[in-house]
């Protein structure tokens, strides 16, 4: 019989930092609906992996003293690195694929090429401005005020000659695309897609830069390298073996059935990558679902705002299944969430050690102690059980309802509310009572021991895709046999077997002391992060009074600061003294500050040292900066003192 396919991606993780739970939370909620199809029998092809080109890599490396490959491979394949984590949160990926991968890399540069004959690559010059840690270029039109509108931060000028793809060409096709397809969902990232960037107007993209060098050589041009995210978005068919012999199933598998991506690369998806395809005569993939992020205090969690919650530490301290679990029942999929160590822990004790695990172990328990653990044959149904057998047996269509629209939330919203409704069954049966005399009662208490282990193995069938090594103990207590945990049998109420012999073993879920946790967490998140400060080594050689007070340390006042042309690196600051005549100094601190946020501030600078020449600039004096190191990365900050000082009081 030929299984139904259905393959599914998250995107490839940029592996500029270590990853954060906001990574980790597409990528469970794409092992999720993985395992999901896999249970209802579908052959299923899911694909995760590392987009690994770009400037911000080139510049990280650099940074770091080492290689871009090394660099990569470290946060790839290291300790406690991209695959580690991957490992750690049981994520059932078919296929990883890395855009370093020579396959992957010959493959793009084919696809370029391809595009560039027939027309719709064409070589210009680009000028407008670019957005490094989104390796995105902008036209001035899209910028929200004057800044990246994706991340919010500063935009820099680039004008170059470079290869732009026709975007503008597939403007209407994408158009009716999103609004008379249900393509892109949620709905609403529709509106967003068509009145922020068809309607303004489709403008043709570039896609080269010769500006740096770390990523897939434009083979017909030396010295241009293709723009990171053509590289990165046909990760999704050259995985498949699109262009290349690594693998075959581009014929099995493609167009995907979805691809998962963060609510911010909803454009690349949604526009740019069906645009590419329609280019290349490719299908289209079926869906493509945005999802909202998680944010930390209101805010989008990121490295370098140093508000990045560590998934290890949480998988660790309260288990894979546990917070899997949480970031799926807790956010709906297509919407932002909080994050809260509070929540999470929440979540653990009210649904899995109260709700499920209670009804497990109180189940499994009055079995063990009315029947020796093996219920004997022959029930009697009541009344009291129809509601209950009833919303069990409709559980699984209710649940699929809502998983194939990837409502990962109201699914388990599904399966809760049952949990709950056997939880309350127990009461009003009062087994305890029952078993007051077995003589009279023994049949009806075990069907109602029946009635709970078959509501809470129906329920475990069902969410085994969520926390599979959990639902495999479940089971084991349960004394559920192999067709006892299919999906089939989620359907059919009765499939346990009315002798059913359970064991009552471990607590799945132990309830959590939250202060205590939250202390443990606490300690946890301090010893991950090694000692984060770091200081320069104090010195024990002493300088004479005299020569120090030769130092001319003076307060100064920002009246411009602008960036040196051509230099990555320096600022030059026109400073007012106090002597009524301007101060020229060179900084090399562009990559701690913007220029514009400097005017204005109030610095100290020691003025007599020799001037020197930089860039061909004269510089008369150094402004005075604090620096120390932070997890490893050098962290300035320039000693800034009370505006009410007037400029040019010496400091001594
Ligand atoms: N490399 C690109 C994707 C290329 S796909 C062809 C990229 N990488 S990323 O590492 O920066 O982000 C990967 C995914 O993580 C994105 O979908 C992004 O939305 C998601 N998340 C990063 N932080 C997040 C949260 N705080 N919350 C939820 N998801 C977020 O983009």
């Amino acid at each position: 019989m030929n299984r139904e396919k259905f393959y599914i991606t998250t995107p490839i993780y940029y592996p500029s930092d270590k990853l954060h739970i906001g990574h980790t939370y597409c990528t469970v909620a794409t092992d999720a609906m993985a395992r999901y199809k896999r249970l209802k029998g579908c052959d299923v092809l899911f694909l995760t992996g590392t987009d690994e080109h770009g400037q911000k890599i080139e510049d990280k490396a650099r940074e770091a003293g080492v290689s871009p490959q090394q660099f990569v491979d470290n946060i790839v394949e290291g300790p406690r690195g991209v695959l580690d984590l991957w490992k750690l949160m049981n994520i059932s990926n078919d296929r990883f694929i890395r855009t370093t991968d020579d396959y992957h890399v010959h493959a793009i540069q084919k696809i370029f090429k391809k595009m560039y004959e027939n027309g719709d690559i064409y070589k210009g010059t680009y000028k407008g401005k670019y957005c490094k840690p989104c390796e995105s270029f902008w036209t001035e039109s899209q910028l929200k005020d004057g800044k990246c509108p994706d991340c919010g931060r500063e935009v820099q000028d680039a004008e170059e000659e470079a290869y732009f793809f026709r975007l503008s060409k597939y403007a209407d096709r994408i158009q009716d695309l999103l609004e008379n397809t249900d393509f892109l969902q949620p709905r609403s990232r529709v509106h967003e897609m068509v009145n922020n960037f068809i309607k303004p107007g489709l403008e043709d993209l570039c896609v080269s830069r010769t500006s740096f060098s770390w990523g897939v050589p434009v083979d017909f041009d030396p010295g241009h390298v293709v723009y990171v995210w053509i590289d990165a978005l046909f990760n999704y068919t050259t995985a498949l073996g699109f262009m290349n012999d690594k693998y075959d199933d581009y014929d099995n598998f493609w167009p995907a059935d979805v691809h998962f991506v963060g609510k911010e690369i909803v454009r690349f998806h949604s526009i740019i990558w069906p645009a590419m395809l329609m280019s290349m005569g490719m299908p289209l993939p079926k869906h493509v679902f945005g999802h909202g992020w998680l944010l930390l205090d209101g805010g989008k969690m990121s490295k370098s705002k140093g508000n990045v919650v560590d998934p290890y530490v949480l998988a660790e301290q309260f288990g894979v299944d546990a917070l899997r679990f949480f970031l799926l029942r807790t956010f709906p999929f297509g919407s932002d969430g909080n994050f809260s160590n509070e929540a999470l822990i929440n979540t653990i004790n009210v649904d899995l050690a109260n709700d499920l695990g209670n009804l497990l172990s109180r189940t499994t328990a009055m079995a063990g102690k009315y029947f020796g653990g093996t219920l004997p044959a022959g029930r009697r149904a009541d009344a009291l059980d129809d509601e209950l057998v009833n919303m069990v047996s409709t559980l699984r269509d209710r649940y699929e309802e809502q998983m194939e629209q990837f409502a990962f939330q109201n699914a388990l919203a599904e399966v809760f509310k049952v949990i709950a409704r056997a939880n309350k069954y127990i009461d009003e049966t009062a087994p305890w009572v029952l078993a007051k005399d077995l003589q009279a009662n023994g049949d009806r208490l075990a069907a109602v021991l029946y009635n709970l282990l078959e509501t809470t193995r129906i329920c475990g069938v069902l969410l085994t895709p969520f926390m599979p090594q959990s639902m495999d103990k479940l089971f084991a207590q349960l004394g559920a046999c192999e067709g006892c945990r299919t999906w089939e049998s989620a359907g059919v109420w009765g499939s346990l077997n009315p002798t059913v012999t359970v064991t009552k073993g471990e607590n799945l879920f132990p309830r959590i002391d939250l202060d205590q946790a939250l202390a443990q967490l606490e300690a946890a998140v301090a010893a991950a992060k090694g000692p984060a400060i770091e200081l320069e080594p104090y010195t024990e050689e002493f300088v004479d009074f005299d020569t120090f007070c030769k130092s001319d340390l003076r307060v100064v006042k920002v009246k411009a600061c602008d960036a040196v042309k051509k230099s990555k690196k320096l600022l030059r600051f026109t400073l007012d003294d106090g002597s009524g005549i301007d101060r020229q100094i060179l900084s090399g601190i562009h990559a701690y500050y913007e220029p514009e946020e400097l005017v204005g501030k109030t610095l100290v600078a020691i003025l007599n040292l020799p001037p020197r020449k930089m860039m061909g600039l004269d510089s008369c004096g150094m402004l005075i900066s604090a620096v120390h190191q932070e997890n490893g990365e050098e962290k300035l900050h320039l000693l800034m003192v009370d505006d009410a000082i007037p400029a040019g009081a010496k400091l001594c």
